[in-house]
């Protein structure tokens, strides 16, 4: 039997906190109606804790007509906020109960009949009932699903509806069965027709989870509401906890130092120079969280020194940057991106959480969404890569994933970080509020909505100002159009670097800007704690500022379940199997196939094993400080290599021994540590050693193949046609030398594409294939166009390329109308053929090109994507649906909007058009 279980994700806005409260309370239609027992449970409860609960006297199903009930919900909203005084309502329900609340709380006639301020209202359902019920309800509202918030045991619907991060209702989904699906959505048709819809209007959807899930009153209440009570008892507590504090006890909440401030002979494990601190042990020990931990044991030691120490017994929170893995590696955020598959990269989040929780991490500073165009910088590695619709997908993904195990995770860098100029880490960046808008915020985005509980500050300056102090940015951009709930928190020192910057004169400077702007917590300095006392006896308007910051902090460490466990006992044993699964599964589709004449080889096949790749045990990449080499593989142990050297030299070789061998395999390119924080390159040229070495190897006559690895695109123009095959990889974590040896082997067919743009020629950076057209594009016939004298336009691979071992052929691109409004989007449809005899998978890929509109846009844009798997010879129709969104932009005025016009619709080498009227 499956019970069901409140969603934790759930963020219980304050105002319902407190006896000024009361719940009521909406009865449904299905297996708990009438059950005043029930009722009566859950009232008791409610009571203990201080919130009034009231039932209305609707009455019940089939014999009401829906009017009525809706007078009877109002009423009860009524009685409770005139005559009982309350001062908020949260009204709620299950099954039809829940239908109930949402029309109460989105027609405001009825309420208003009563004159009750809607304000005062808040809506949480409890339900058994249909998401898409939900959602349709909503449409008939005109309030499409914008505001509605579904939990993750309901996946399959997410398939169709497009759910937006704009909460305003809470809807909480437990499985039924069919049965009294059908009752319940048949009692919703009776009460929309009742309440004046018109039948054909009624579109009801049945979806039955293939799940039974057996489901009773009792279990719902014990689960869900209980749950929710205890959710609202720690917020009560939290405020509680709040008023007692300290100025001082407040401002080392918004402080974050590393753990060998604690406990002075703990490992150093943080990157970047650490000022000095400037606080005595005092303030130490009122800091609130920890940068960096390198075990369960470790944070256990901390924290009960801590706890020790502490009057007002907070528990500390530990966060960390597990970036692509914990304990077990999994391939770099730019390799996953490289899948085009979201599940596996989920499943990677899912398995490096479980491993980050049991090193006794709570929060991991992941994922970074900064938008990467310029392989120069060293921190394209760390990203998604040059579109924004993929760094939406992904950033979303791994967030789902991390939160799935119960680990909060922090978007960063915001914002707009990966524009550094020259790609020199820590530069400057400027762009204009369009730009933002419409590209760089698309992966933060995507964080925010896969439920990122923080935000991270960059390092650079937006219009000027440090992104660290930068209210516009932290305020307007991060809370009101991102709808971000969480916590912020600097980058290493950055609120202090805003001196570095010369926009803040001082420490204290600094301090008061932070919190203007909305900085809550600031990593590794302490200003706050040293400047914001005094700032705020000066000007006591900071204080609501502090308080609001504290809250936040607070919440999140309730999050993190540190009030219940505070030494997090749970889970402690670490198998990593799950993990290691994952972490291969993901790389396997993570390397990407760019030139091919002769792979796979056969196991039987003689070769020569040159590189340093292969005997490397380094295979990790740059963000792995949790993983040991030592736990990989070599590439040698793979692959059974006639000849081995792992010099890079062609003189170290014995060419006799080679001559013996049927294929060179190279393997080489960049260590973990040519990319990543503060590893920027000017030159990102295929170094001109391998050049050498491929030349005189082509000498022999013997293929090659060649596989790259490497943290950024590199310019591969001279080695291409020296190499017969070539993979490439963004370093692919533990698994690393099983997946490339299962790769030439043909175990594993390749099936990645480019998450970012490889130029032909440096002077080319920053390329990126969404870019726009220009005034005077390319002309072979105009010399005054867009071009270079000494290189062709294109790049040596775009964003997208990758191969296969098979051969898909794309067909009949068709689409279900080539005109008409926003409701009647057209269905894509999309043949593709394996027409090889090996089976693969692929990803086809849907962009759209606006042909006309009242500002410049791109060539062309990914909008969605699928990956499929293809037996030999199969076809599939892949199908895709166009949304608004796809069709939709942002303005001079920074509103999202849709022009009428022709658009281009683009998969693979077809084309069709779609007119918007
Ligand atoms: C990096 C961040 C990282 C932080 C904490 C900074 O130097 O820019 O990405 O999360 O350090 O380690």
């Amino acid at each position: 039997m499956e019970t069901v279980k409140y969603n934790e994700s759930l963020e219980l806005d304050e105002y319902i906190v407190g006896s000024d409260t009361c719940l009521i309370y909406f009865h449904g239609g299905g297996l708990e109606a009438g059950s005043k027992k029930e009722f009566n449970k859950l009232a008791l409860v409610l009571n203990e804790n201080g919130i009034d609960c009231y039932l209305p006297n609707y009455r019940l199903y089939p014999n009401a007509k829906y009017p009525d009930f809706i007078l009877d919900a109002a009423e009860a909203v009524a009685y409770a906020l005139n005559k009982r005084k309350y001062k908020k309502v949260v009204i709620g329900g299950t099954s039809a109960g829940s239908y109930l609340a949402m029309m109460l709380y989105f027609d405001k006639r009825y309420l208003a009949k009563y004159n009750i301020n809607s304000e005062k209202i808040n809506g949480y359902v409890f339900d058994a009932g249909q998401p898409t019920v939900h959602f349709n309800v909503l449409r008939e509202y005109g309030m499409n699903h914008k505001r509605i918030i579904v939990d993750e045991r309901a996946p399959m619907y997410y398939l169709n509806e497009k759910v937006d991060s704009d909460v305003e209702f809470l809807v909480f989904y437990a499985e039924f069965d069919l049965n009294t699906r059908r009752e319940e959505i048949e009692l919703l048709k009776h009460l929309m027709i009742n309440y004046g819809y018109k039948k054909e209007n009624l579109n009801f959807h049945y979806m039955v989870n293939n799940r039974h899930c057996e489901y009773t009153p009792t279990d719902f209440f014990n689960e869900t509401v209980l749950e929710f009570i205890k959710k609202l008892r720690w917020l009560t507590m939290i405020k509680e906890i709040l008023e007692k504090l300290t100025l001082e006890e407040k401002l080392g909440q918004l402080t974050m130092i590393p753990p060998f401030f604690f406990i002075k002979d703990l490992k150093k494990e943080v990157f970047g120079a650490l000022t000095s601190l400037k606080l005595d042990e005092e303030g130490v020990f009122k800091t609130g969280s920890v940068l960096g931990i390198q075990s369960h044991e470790e944070m256990n030691v901390v924290q009960k020194k801590y706890l020790e120490k502490s009057r007002h017994q907070i528990p500390l929170i530990f966060m960390g940057d597990v970036i692509h893995g914990a304990v077990t590696i999994m391939p770099t955020p730019l390799a996953q991106a490289s899948s085009f598959n979201p599940k596996l990269v989920n499943k990677g989040a899912v398995a490096s959480a479980s491993e980050a929780l049991k090193k006794g991490l709570q929060v991991t500073f992941s994922p970074m969404c900064d938008l990467s165009r310029d392989p120069r910088w060293g921190r394209v590695v760390e990203s998604y890569g040059e579109d924004p619709y993929l760094n939406y997908v992904m950033a979303k993904e791994t967030v789902k994933g991390y939160k799935s195990e119960g680990l909060l995770s922090c978007v960063k860098h915001f914002a707009a970080y990966g524009l550094s100029e020259a790609g020199q880490d820590y530069n400057t960046v400027d762009l204009s509020r369009l730009n933002l808008f419409e590209y760089y915020l698309a992966g933060y985005r995507g964080a925010i909505e896969g439920g990122a509980d923080m935000a991270m500050t960059s390092f650079n300056t937006f219009e000027y100002i440090p992104a660290t102090t930068n209210k516009y940015l932290l305020r307007d951009v991060l809370r009101k159009e991102l709808k971000f709930k969480g916590v912020t928190i600097s980058d290493y020192d950055s609120l202090l670097q805003t001196i570095y910057h010369r926009t803040s004169s001082c420490d204290c400077d600094a301090a008061i800007k932070g919190i203007k702007a909305g900085l809550d917590i600031e990593m590794a300095t302490s200003s706050y704690m040293r400047c914001l006392k005094e700032a705020a006896e000066k000007d006591p308007k900071l204080l609501k500022l502090i308080d609001e910051a504290v809250l936040r902090v607070l919440k999140l460490k309730e999050k993190a379940k540190l009030f219940d466990d505070p030494y997090r006992t749970r889970h402690l044993s670490i198998d990593s199997s799950r993990a290691i699964d994952a972490a291969y599964n993901l790389a396997k589709e993570s390397i990407v196939l760019l030139k091919n004449k002769s792979l796979p080889i056969k196991r039987r096949t003689k070769v020569s094993l040159l590189g340093k790749y292969a005997t490397e045990k380094h295979v990790l990449g740059p963000w792995s400080w949790h993983g040991d080499p030592k736990d990989t593989d070599e590439l040698a142990e793979h692959i059974n290599a006639g000849y081995l050297n792992s010099s890079e030299y062609f003189d170290d070789y014995d060419i006799e021994s080679i001559e013996k061998t049927d294929h060179i395999i190279l393997a080489i390119g960049e260590l973990y540590h040519e990319s990543g924080e503060a590893h920027s390159k000017a030159d990102v040229n295929l170094s001109n050693h391998y050049i050498e070495l491929l030349e005189d190897l082509r000498k022999l006559k013997i293929p090659i193949t060649v596989i790259l690895y490497t943290g950024r695109p590199q310019i591969l123009t001279k080695a291409l046609p020296l190499i017969d095959n070539l993979l490439v990889h963004f370093h692919l974590g533990t698994t690393t030398s099983k997946v490339v040896a299962d790769t030439i082997y043909g175990i594993n067919n390749p099936s990645a594409r480019l998450p970012m743009t490889f130029p032909r020629h440096q002077g080319q950076i920053p390329i990126y294939y969404n870019r726009l057209s220009t005034g005077r594009p390319y002309s072979k016939t105009n010399p005054y166009t867009l071009k270079y004298l000494d290189v062709q336009n294109e790049p040596l691979f775009e964003f997208g390329y990758g191969l296969s071992y098979s051969n898909f052929v794309y067909s009949n691109l068709e689409l279900s109308n080539n005109q008409g409004d926003l409701k009647s989007l057209p269905s894509v449809k999309v043949t593709v053929t394996n027409d090889s005899n090996i089976s693969g998978k692929t990803s086809v890929l849907l962009y759209i090109r606006d042909e006309f509109a009242s500002i410049a846009r791109p060539v062309k844009e990914l909008k969605q994507f699928k990956k499929i798997s293809l037996k030999p010879h199969e076809s599939k129709v892949v199908e895709f649906k166009l949304t608004k969104d796809d069709l939709s932009f942002y303005n001079q005025n920074l509103k999202k909007i849709v022009e009428p016009g022709d658009f281009t619709i683009l998969i693979e080498n077809l084309a069709t058009k779609f007119t918007l009227n």
